[in-house]
């Protein structure tokens, strides 16, 4: 006989997920959420050497891809996809897989048969795999979750913002101005939702030649500071484009593990200060 379910039952269970994600995150420190305006405009890029940066200086770090239909974190860390994260059969609970340095790594790519198998999920189910990464994996006690999301302002961004307990928002654009146009939205929405804009991070922010030196803004300046005016959020850096940050990515070795001393680096490190002396 079919099971009668009330709107009040439905309710009652979505409470009680979302009181089981909130128990689950509790012991993680810090929660960071990536997420831009724009599709393409280096979130993953942003999530991964971040997290590659605060486990570079000692602290526990996890990184949690959300982007269920597009997800590259296992590409840019590095990390085989075939390594698959163990489940505990009696909780049900997953754990996450070791990465470089350490890193707790939790991914939609474990889960999918091979690299080039597309994602067709609609909403729904994709909210239920959001919901398990949230509520069902075992990350232990960590300093920092960095959460890498889809782009864009989308049901499915609005979704895991709201999901996410006690986060701070990071919005990476690029300086172009459709880019900091969709950025601008982003920062309205996630104030809107009241969550906790920890800033701006423009990247691909000016590029120099490595044999004439030549500095050339590419896609513009200043439209980065003038959105965290604008919102009264911070800047938290820029990101010089460079080209062997997107050979690392495809190679899968992210760029401040290969090129410690190199001036994108050198920023990662100065926005990890940044975001220090902002939550400590
Ligand atoms: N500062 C940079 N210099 C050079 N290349 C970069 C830089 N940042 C990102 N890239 C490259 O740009 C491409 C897009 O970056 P990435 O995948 O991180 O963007 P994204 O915002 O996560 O995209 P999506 O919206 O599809 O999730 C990648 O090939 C990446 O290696
Ligand atoms: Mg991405």
């Amino acid at each position: 006989m079919q099971e009668n379910i009330t709107p009040e039952d439905k309710k009652k269970k979505i409470e009680k997920r979302e009181e089981e994600i909130r128990k689950n995150l509790q012991k993680i420190k810090h929660k960071l959420v990536v997420i831009s305006g724009k599709g393409g405009v280096g979130k993953t890029t942003v999530a991964v050497n971040l997290a590659i940066s605060l486990a570079s200086i000692g602290f526990k770090v996890g990184i949690l891809d959300v982007d269920i239909t597009g997800p590259n974190v296992l590409k840019m860390l590095g990390v085989n996809p075939e390594v698959k994260p163990m489940v505990d059969p009696d909780s049900e609970k997953f754990y996450p897989v070791n990465g470089p340095l350490n890193i707790k790594v939790m991914s939609m790519a474990f889960l999918l048969a091979s690299q080039d198998t597309p994602v067709v999920w609609r909403g729904p189910m994709k909210m239920t795999a959001v919901r398990q990464f949230l509520g069902d994996v075992e990350w232990g006690d960590l300093e920092y979750l960095v959460c890498d999301l889809p782009p864009g302002t989308s049901d499915e961004t609005l979704d895991i913002l709201q999901l996410i307990p006690d986060e701070n928002v990071i919005i990476v654009s690029t300086p172009q101005e459709v880019a900091l146009m969709d950025a601008r939205k982003t920062i309205n929405m996630t104030q809107m939702m009241k969550r906790n804009v920890l800033g701006i991070i423009e990247n691909m922010s000016g590029f120099t030649c490595s044999k004439c030196g030549f500095y050339i803004e590419i896609f513009g300046s200043g439209g980065a500071e003038k959105a965290a005016e604008d919102f009264g959020v911070k800047l938290l850096g820029k990101i010089p484009f460079e080209i062997e940050i997107g050979a690392q990515g495809d190679k899968g070795v992210p760029f401040s593990i290969k090129y410690p001393d190199s001036e994108s680096s050198k920023a990662f490190k100065g926005i990890i200060n940044v975001i220090q002396e902002i939550l400590d």
